[in-house]
């Protein structure tokens, strides 16, 4: 059978009063990106036509977070927060005239994967009416109770709180996730009440009502490390730390090594290729691709970087956005690079910061090196011509162009253009005082004696 459409409804009304944050919950980033972002992809990854995320009132900052994730979504305010079926209904207009799969997935649990939904996804394209997504833990208190018949039909999910003793001994879950078909969502969803201990309209009573209506209803099991929830700190850094541990996996099946992997800590978007070499202690920020062969060696810090074929990087080195290691070049301990191109082969080896910079292919830039590009108003650039030298300590003043294969004497401030294959030195002419130590030593020593006996 074919699959139909979906539509994903992701929840993310709760301000999540355990994060004890000004930021509503699903804000918060796993790996970078706020969790809602995630829980967006994962649709867009599913090939979801539409999306529609339920945010709460006054959540502008989400608003925009949502908006921004390039997605066609919808967003729909629920004012009040009445449960997670009154939730979903606030997408009404998103559900109405949808012909095929609905799925209401939770903007608090962003470790869900296309996988884990696959079974679920295929029970719906195969007829069933409402399908659940559960999963079997050892301690399933606080979840609702998925109930099966002697078939293995579900029959009811129950929440704890309204569950019998026999109910709560259950230990299949409801992560939150459920399908549905478009085309019954709604029938069933307007007649669910809020008689329950809770008095809140759960979206869990749609299974009872499909299966007295004659509907099919199923349940689909997956990990459940794959559906945990996020509702405090502590749980953010475990989902945190899974994330990391499937990236590093991710990147190691890919072919990069990662000498000590639960030391490197990628964003969610790091792009590694094939025969990198990471590393302990490696941090990725947003937006950095590592092209194959490269080599990052110990304690790097990098954010909106690029590094092609096989150049070297660190250790200590710090990449900032903009900077575009070229093809073998190398950035070695202590060098910050910010917005500038270091073209291939070129080398910038010790204790140096280069920034809004264009460094030519083959070029040395020799320790303590500055490209002063700040005024205090404005940035300006310094180009370095390729196969040029610039000796250690030297501090370039932008804007300032060195031509190709000039030489730049070391300790020299400079701050006007040097021409081609020229030397440019600025250093003071040396003066020299032969034996004048001898003579200070004798003179300083007698002071302090005459000092002493007085
Ligand atoms: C829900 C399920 C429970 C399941 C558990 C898994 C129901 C009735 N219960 O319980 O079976 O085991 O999740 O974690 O569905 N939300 C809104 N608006 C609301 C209420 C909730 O947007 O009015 C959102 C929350 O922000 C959250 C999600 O829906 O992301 C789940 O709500 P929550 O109150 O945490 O449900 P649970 O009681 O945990
Ligand atoms: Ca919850």
């Amino acid at each position: 059978m074919s699959s139909s459409s979906l539509l994903v409804i992701v929840l993310a009304a709760g301000m999540g009063t355990r994060m004890k944050s000004a930021h509503p919950k699903v804000m918060h980033a796993i790996a970078g990106k706020p969790m809602v972002g995630h829980v967006i992809d994962l649709g867009k990854d599913l090939g979801a036509q539409k999306c529609a995320v339920v945010i709460g009132p006054e959540m502008e900052a989400l608003e925009n977070t949502v908006r921004d994730q390039k997605a066609d979504v919808q967003i729909y305010v629920q004012k009040d927060r009445l449960g997670t079926a009154h939730a979903v209904l606030q997408a009404r207009q998103a559900i109405e005239g949808h012909e095929g799969k609905v799925l209401v997935l939770y903007g608090d649990t962003p470790l869900l994967t296309r996988q884990a939904l696959q079974g679920l996804l295929d029970q719906l394209d195969q007829g069933a009416s409402v399908g659940v997504l559960g999963f079997e833990t050892p301690d399933p208190s606080g979840y609702g109770r998925l109930l099966l018949g002697e078939d293995g039909a579900l029959l009811a999910i129950r929440e704890h709180k309204d569950a019998s003793q026999q109910e709560r001994a259950v230990t299949f879950c409801n992560s939150g996730v459920m399908g549905f078909q478009g085309a019954t969502m709604l029938s069933l969803l307007d007649k669910i009440g809020n008689d329950n201990a809770n008095e809140e309209y759960y979206l869990t009573d749609a299974v009872e009502l499909a299966r007295q209506a004659g509907l099919k209803t199923v349940a689909s099991v997956c990990p459940q490390e794959d559906v945990l929830g996020v509702n405090d700190r502590v749980q953010l850094g475990q989902a945190e730390q899974i994330f990391q541990t499937r990236r590093r996996q991710q990147a190691q099946q890919d072919g990069a090594t990662l000498i000590a992997p639960e030391t490197v800590f990628f964003s969610h978007d790091t792009q590694i290729g094939r025969d990198v070499i990471i590393e302990p202690n490696v941090v990725f920020g947003p937006n950095v691709t590592v092209n194959d062969g490269a080599h990052i060696y110990s304690f790097c810090h990098l954010e909106g970087a690029t590094i092609k074929q096989g150049a070297l990087i660190g250790p200590y080195a710090r990449l900032r956005p903009g900077a575009d290691v070229g093809p073998g070049a190398k950035i070695g301990n202590f060098v910050e690079v910010k917005k500038a191109t270091i073209q291939d082969g070129a080398k910038v080896n010790h204790l140096t910061y280069i920034g809004d910079a264009d460094v030519g292919s083959g070029a040395n830039i020799g320790a303590g090196t500055i490209t002063c590009n700040y005024d205090g108003f404005f940035k300006h650039k310094t180009v370095i011509g390729a196969q040029s030298f610039v000796g250690s300590n030297s501090s370039l003043i932008a804007p300032v162009n060195i031509g190709e294969g000039a030489y730049i004497g070391s300790g020299s401030v400079i701050s006007e253009d040097v021409e081609p294959d020229a030397l440019a030195i600025t250093r003071p002419e040396r003066r020299s005082f032969p034996r004048w130590a001898v003579r200070y030593r004798q003179a300083q020593k007698r002071k302090k004696e005459a000092k002493n006996a007085s």
